[in-house]
């Protein structure tokens, strides 16, 4: 069921009347005197529509009205709503209600929407928004610890509200737990929505759906329908984790190693060749920063590592050379001569290779630069038994491949097993 909200509207002398249809699920969202209003579900949901149909509708009803549309991160004003609010203002037929500028949206009554980054802003420059009346968050579950806390008490002007939209990840992202943990605030209403609640829902989108829901069946909860990341029993890596020590800007960097673990054939069935760059920060922390792994031909592997390699300035490049021998080494140097090669041998079982860089990662010595999904899911399926997923987690191979050069020491440190040990000893 639609509510219809209706707005008059003066043109010039003419009334004319603005309606806004709104799915039902988001009627708690109206309650009066909210300061909080949160909504969290998959993807398609209608939450970016809704928010920005509701800031038209605030700056109609009050054209004075200061809005900040903010994202954790926004490298560009493409990155932001700001499309998806010019393109709602003509589909509502209010334009002759706004200016449109190239980087802000403005009423004539001196109300605005403007775009920014947090990441852009220190706790200093934040204090520019203390009249701003209403914040908009999208993507916020990216949003820092650091960013609510400072947009929270910032946020003071009289009425004022703070929007939240995002699809959850974690329940140790700083805005799932400060709206579904333990302590809500007590003026906030939320809402969950998924692609069922909205009657707009693309048929091109449900196509997208389906084809997930059959081909990844461990990944559809979470992007569908508001799940939090699939996470296997036992894993031996914790997506808390990796979101807790997440950075948006690596330190200067020291060795950087792009690191390779080849598939064995290239057909349309066979594994992804891993290629995950990473380095040591000056603080003597891993980075894992690019992950570009593909299907592909021996020479499309090799040139896309030999591309990441030049991109990354990187020192050298890793590859296990247990399937392909000679060959590995030879395709890299057919493409370029004199490259510094690292050739790695797996004597032991992947999931084992991995423990110690798990452990790196649990003292918390291993960030990532930005989000990597795809290795970041099969992470989170390594468990100390083997991998709980489909096909091969070679992504998550190259990685451990890349920090056991990058942390030598560790790896001496744990004993090769030997395959007369009992799993009783395996313990010590
Ligand atoms: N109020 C609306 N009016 C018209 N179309 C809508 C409306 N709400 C949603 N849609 C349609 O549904 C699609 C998904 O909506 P929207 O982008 O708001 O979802 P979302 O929950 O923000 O998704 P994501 O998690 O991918 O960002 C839109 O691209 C649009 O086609
Ligand atoms: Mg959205």
């Amino acid at each position: 069921m639609l509510l219809e909200k209706l707005r008059l509207l003066k043109e010039d002398l003419l009334v004319s009347t603005l309606t806004i249809k709104t799915p039902e699920v988001f009627k708690p969202l109206f309650e009066p005197n909210l300061r909080y209003i949160g909504i969290w579900g998959g993807r398609g949901s209608g939450k970016s529509h809704h928010l920005a149909e509701r800031a038209i509708d605030e700056m109609i009803g009050d054209p004075k009205t200061r809005i900040v549309a903010i994202r954790e991160v926004q490298k560009s004003l493409r990155e932001s709503a700001y499309r998806l609010l010019c393109d709602k203002i003509e589909d509502l037929g209010v334009g002759n209600q706004f200016r449109i500028l190239n980087d802000r949206i403005e009423t004539y009554a001196g109300g605005s929407i403007t775009f920014m980054g947090m990441q852009d802003h220190t706790a200093e420059s934040i204090k520019s928004m203390e009249n701003i009346r209403i914040v908009w968050c999208e993507e916020s579950q990216t949003l820092s610890r650091k960013s609510l806390e400072l947009l929270r008490p910032t946020i003071r002007a009289k009425g004022s509200q703070l929007w939240f939209g995002w699809n959850p990840r974690s329940a140790s992202d700083p805005v799932d737990k400060l709206f579904r943990g333990a302590n809500t605030p007590d003026n906030c209403a939320v809402v969950q929505v998924n692609y069922n609640d909205n009657p707009w829902f693309p048929k091109e989108l449900d196509a997208e759906r389906l084809f997930d829901k059959k081909n990844y069946p461990d990944r559809y909860h979470h992007v569908w329908c508001g799940g939090y990341e699939p996470q296997a029993k036992g894993a031996i890596f914790n997506m808390a984790n990796i979101h807790e020590n997440r950075v948006i800007e690596p330190p200067t960097m020291g060795r950087i190693l792009v690191s390779v673990d080849p598939a064995i054939s290239n057909t349309e069935n066979s594994d992804e060749h891993g290629i995950v760059v990473g380095g040591l920060g000056e603080d003597q922390k891993g980075y894992v920063l690019d992950d570009v792994s593909l299907k592909g031909s021996p020479q499309q592997w090799a040139e896309r590592a030999i591309a990441a390699f030049d991109k990354w300035d990187a020192d050298s490049i890793v590859v296990e050379r247990n399937q392909g021998g000679d060959m590995v080494r030879h395709t890299l140097k057919t493409i370029r001569p004199n490259i510094n090669i690292i050739d790695v041998v797996a004597t032991r079982g992947k999931h084992v290779r991995a423990e110690p860089i798990s452990a790196l990662y649990a003292m918390n010595q291993i960030s990532h630069y930005g989000s990597f999904p795809d290795l970041e899911a099969q992470m989170c399926r390594m468990t100390a038994q083997g991998f709980e997923g489909d096909g091969s987690p070679d992504r998550v191979d190259a990685m451990v491949w890349l920090f056991s050069k990058l942390f030598p020491s560790i790896i001496t440190k744990s004993k090769p097993r030997t395959s007369n040990r009992q799993p009783s000893s395996w313990m010590s």
